[in-house]
């Protein structure tokens, strides 16, 4: 038998779409994907995450309840995963698991936490595979906002040197990374990503997501309500920041649009407006001549999203993006290849924190080995 090489990665993000699973192994600098496989989330599942998500709904007992269907959740992914690929337990040397984030409060006058759930001992009991899990709090210890911690990975594998890169991953919440050519490398949350669009699409057309943003797009963008939702002051605070769903979620969305009278189409609309334009607001803001912009996460899949984006960017003189597929990664997958990654780090007591990106005082070893 060889030596285990293989990394599973296992991300489960703010969209609760589905948990994605990939296997990697890293040799000569490079990322190769044996396999992936998506599992999924069901309605109750869902609705549960929901409710812990929001503040003034606490329940210990659900929340640990959850915890464990979580955790069998992402055993499942790992196992479905491993057996269509026929790898076994001793070729794994770790699954790294994200977890399911239900509550992010980044620090500023009182101390920040943020919970991820998805009982990473019970992963480890049902693969039989070392599991890495809790990957924020010890950058958090320091003082960071424990998030985003993908810009690493991004600086790792999408690093070109004299070339200056942006990768915006948009999930439930977009991120950018800004990587300079040189041996910067910056990333901050931006804000909504899929988010609002999900949820505003849920409650109108009971689907979980606007297929390609095909609704959004018979839609009209109101520019007295796109203008106050980029009043909220998310938008404005100076970087490392970073944001969730107590931030941004359909009670804020119904607070916002109490005074206007509009089609609920032309609020999709406005909602795709209010992710593209924040994304190129923060770009144009870093005030750098940036060479390429790549784009992953699932807001790729959203081409009335992707059109305005590139619209808007053309407006500030940015270049229009490209997947990271060019780059190498598909970028269905680039998250979950991440969470591979920073298990490996962990694995060999190496750091996977960005002090720049989160504002912790140090870099740290992240994550606890299970
Ligand atoms: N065909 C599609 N058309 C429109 N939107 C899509 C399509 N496929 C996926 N999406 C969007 O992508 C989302 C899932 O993206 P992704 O998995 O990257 O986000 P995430 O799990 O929230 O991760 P993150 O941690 O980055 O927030 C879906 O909820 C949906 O909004
Ligand atoms: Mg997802």
């Amino acid at each position: 038998m060889n030596e285990a090489n293989i990394y599973i990665g296992l991300m489960s993000g703010t969209s609760i779409d589905c948990v994605d699973a990939i296997a990697v192994t890293f040799s000569d600098g490079k990322i190769h994907i044996l396999g992936s496989h998506s599992e999924a989330i069901s309605t109750q599942l869902k609705l549960d995450i929901l409710r812990l998500c929001l503040p003034g709904t606490d329940s210990i007992a659900l929340c640990a309840e959850t915890d464990n269907v979580l955790g069998e959740l992402f055993s499942q992914a790992s196992l479905t995963l491993m057996a269509q690929l026929n790898i076994s337990p001793d070729q794994v040397v770790a699954i790294g698991s994200h977890g399911q984030t239900i509550r992010h409060q980044p620090p500023n006058k009182v101390k920040g936490f943020s919970v991820q759930i998805g009982n990473p001992s019970l992963i480890a009991a049902r693969t039989k595979c070392a599991v890495v899990a809790d990957f924020r709090r010890a950058d958090m210890a320091l003082g960071g906002q424990g998030a985003p911690l993908v810009p690493a990975f991004h600086q790792r594998f999408f690093h070109e040197q004299n070339s200056c890169r942006v990768i915006i991953n948009i999930g439930g919440i977009a991120n950018l990374t800004i990587l300079d050519g040189g041996d910067q490398c910056n990333g901050f949350d931006t804000g909504p990503g899929n988010m609002l669009l999900d949820a505003w699409c849920f409650k109108h057309k009971a689907k979980n997501y606007d297929d390609k943003g095909a609704w959004g797009a018979t839609g009209d963008v109101s520019k007295p309500l796109l203008n106050q939702l980029k009043k909220h002051p998310f938008f404005s605070m100076q970087a490392p920041k970073s944001t969730g769903r107590e931030d941004f979620n359909l009670r804020w969305l119904e607070q916002q649009i109490e005074n206007f009278d509009l089609k609920p189409e032309d609020i999709q609309a406005t909602l795709i407006a209010l992710t593209a334009e924040t994304i190129t607001a923060a770009i144009a803001a870093l005030n750098q001549s940036i060479d390429d912009i790549f784009i992953c996460g699932g807001g790729v899949f959203n081409i009335e999203l992707i059109n305005r984006l590139n619209r808007s960017l053309y407006a500030c003189n940015q270049p229009a993006v490209k997947s990271t597929l060019d780059i190498g990664l598909d970028p269905k997958w680039v998250e979950a290849c991440a969470f591979a990654w920073l298990a490996k780090r962990r694995v060999e007591n190496k750091t996977g924190n960005l002090p720049a990106v989160t504002g912790a005082s140090d870099t740290a070893v992240l994550g606890g080995l299970y």
